[in-house]
């Protein structure tokens, strides 16, 4: 991927012509095809990048530099088409639940750099971060005809953590509500799928999406994979772990307003049927989404939703029984 370094998109504005330097670990590049891509920089060493393309992230590495989301090596680096793997936002609407493009068109729109977040309450001073804002185009409001402002914050944590937050306002001015349902649909990179299992989500109900979102309730095990899963985990807990035996790695999800999880992997035949996705690319990653979708947010004009999702990647000795995962869920 190239990275030929360009100046601060806030400060080449027409308003402003003068060069801005972005803050402190933040550096605005091209990414592939020239899209516009911003880079986060840990001093620690971790690292995450974010394509204005579908306020997108692509990449979150730690301090060893291993990456830790899944992305194709046939993803499609051009609009139309959603990139395949890192975080896509579904906004709004998750999936094919209503009348838009699946997954609604937040992952397929160029976002911009926000020039004026609105303050967040918590302190943020020792987070590299970057905002974002999403606001629809007229061509946007023919098919859904609102006026919001999605506003994305990415923040990298001082030990390695990626954090996403979606704050989304309504601004119609004609008083009318919308309805939206929203997930990040998370690609997580595993070295095995039948290495990895999913502890948080077991005997909770869930919608089977293999079968016309049945409803259904988990067995009492953690969840493991030997087959296509598609399913919307419901009223899940704040945090769920993805542990991968073989890399000896837990991922940590903690979520915030975002009550259900959809848990995908599309496994070899859907895999072959997906032009932007190898064959057996299956096998390294799983989908874990932290989502709104049993019960979709309404908000009135002036109104603001915010979803959260905070990922950790932590060294589980696992295997060795030296780390209880029931403890990296109950703990901290
Ligand atoms: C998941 C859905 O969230 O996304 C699946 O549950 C879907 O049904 C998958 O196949 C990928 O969607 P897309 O639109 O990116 O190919």
């Amino acid at each position: 991927m190239s990275s030929e370094k360009v100046p601060n998109p806030i400060a080449t504005t027409a308003a402003n012509t003068k060069t801005t330097p972005p803050p402190h670990g933040v550096e605005f590049v091209k990414g592939v095809n020239g899209l516009d891509k911003v880079v986060l920089r840990d001093p620690r060493g971790s690292l995450a990048e974010v394509y204005l393309y579908g306020g997108h992230v692509t990449s979150w590495k730690n301090d060893q530099g291993e990456e830790l989301l899944f992305v194709s090596n046939k993803a499609i680096f051009k609009p139309p088409k959603a990139i395949r793997g890192g975080i896509p936002i579904c906004f709004p609407q998750f999936s094919n639940l209503g009348s838009l493009d699946a997954h609604g068109f937040a992952r397929n729109r160029f976002w911009s750099i926000d020039p004026d977040p609105s303050p967040f309450p918590t302190n943020t001073s020792n987070k590299v971060f970057v905002d974002l804002i999403l606001k629809p185009t007229e061509e946007d409001i023919k098919t859904w005809p609102h006026s919001y402002e999605f506003r994305l914050r990415v923040a990298l944590g001082p030990g390695g953590d990626l954090m996403l937050t979606s704050r989304i306002r309504n601004t119609n001015s004609d008083g009318k509500p919308f309805t939206f349902t929203f997930a990040y649909h998370t690609y997580f990179s595993v070295s095995d799928i039948s290495e990895v299992r999913v502890e948080g989500l077991e005997t909770l109900d869930y919608l089977d999406n293999m079968q016309n979102r049945k409803r259904c309730t988990e067995q009492g095990d953690a969840i493991t994979f030997e087959s296509e899963v598609d399913k919307i985990y419901l009223s899940t807990p704040t945090k769920i772990a993805i542990l991968d035996h073989e890399k000896k790695r837990t991922f940590v999800i903690r979520k915030d307003g975002l009550p259900d999880a959809v848990v995908w992997n599309p496994w070899d035949k859907k895999a072959k049927a997906m032009a932007d996705f190898g064959d057996d690319e299956y096998k390294h990653m799983l989908c874990v989404e932290a989502a709104a979708i049993e019960r979709p947010i309404t908000l009135k004009p002036g109104e603001e939703w915010r979803g959260r999702q905070e990922l950790s990647a932590v060294p589980s000795s696992y295997c060795s029984g030296q780390l209880d995962p029931r403890k990296v869920l109950q703990g901290s």
